[in-house]
């Protein structure tokens, strides 16, 4: 089994980190990470959180939240079977590169701050458009 775990740095994605981690530790599975840079400008509130944690660059930010759950799976005694960072629309970078994979994990709400929303923009998307089975992680 080939699970991708989709990691935008926000507390929703390192709920669904920890979740793949429990899931690809008790059935032996390795874990592989998929980070997208938004090309078009992110949120005001994504750029302020960014400039908030002094992170430099949105590219600067991705390579951290790669890094960050790298080290957390290897914690974990989880084997990183691939890191992936692209540039562009976080949706359609994901359905590519769920395509390698048989199930996709993301958390329910990521960086944006929608509090009204119960699912975020890029999980509701790859619920419908995804043809990998999507775990929503809570
Ligand atoms: N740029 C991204 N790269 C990789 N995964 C992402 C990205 N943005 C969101 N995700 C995934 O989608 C989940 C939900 O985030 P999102 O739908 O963007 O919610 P919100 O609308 O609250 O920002 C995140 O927890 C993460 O798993
Ligand atoms: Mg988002």
């Amino acid at each position: 089994m080939r699970i991708l775990v989709a990691l935008d740095g926000s507390q929703g994605s390192r709920r669904a980190l920890r979740f793949a981690l429990k899931l690809a530790k008790d059935s032996g599975y390795s874990v592989s990470f998929i980070h997208v840079v938004p090309k078009l400008p992110t949120t005001k509130e994504e750029l302020i959180r960014l400039i908030k944690e002094e992170i430099g660059s949105p590219q600067e930010a991705g390579e951290r939240y790669l890094e960050e759950a790298k080290k957390i799976a290897e914690e974990e005694g989880v084997r990183v079977q691939e890191v992936i960072l692209r540039e562009g629309n976080p949706v359609e970078e994901i359905l590519k590169a769920e395509k390698e994979y048989d199930l996709v994990v993301v958390g329910s709400r990521g960086m944006g701050r929608v509090d009204r929303l119960l699912l975020g923009s890029v999980s509701s998307k790859l619920v419908v458009a995804s043809t990998k089975p999507v775990l929503v992680v809570r």
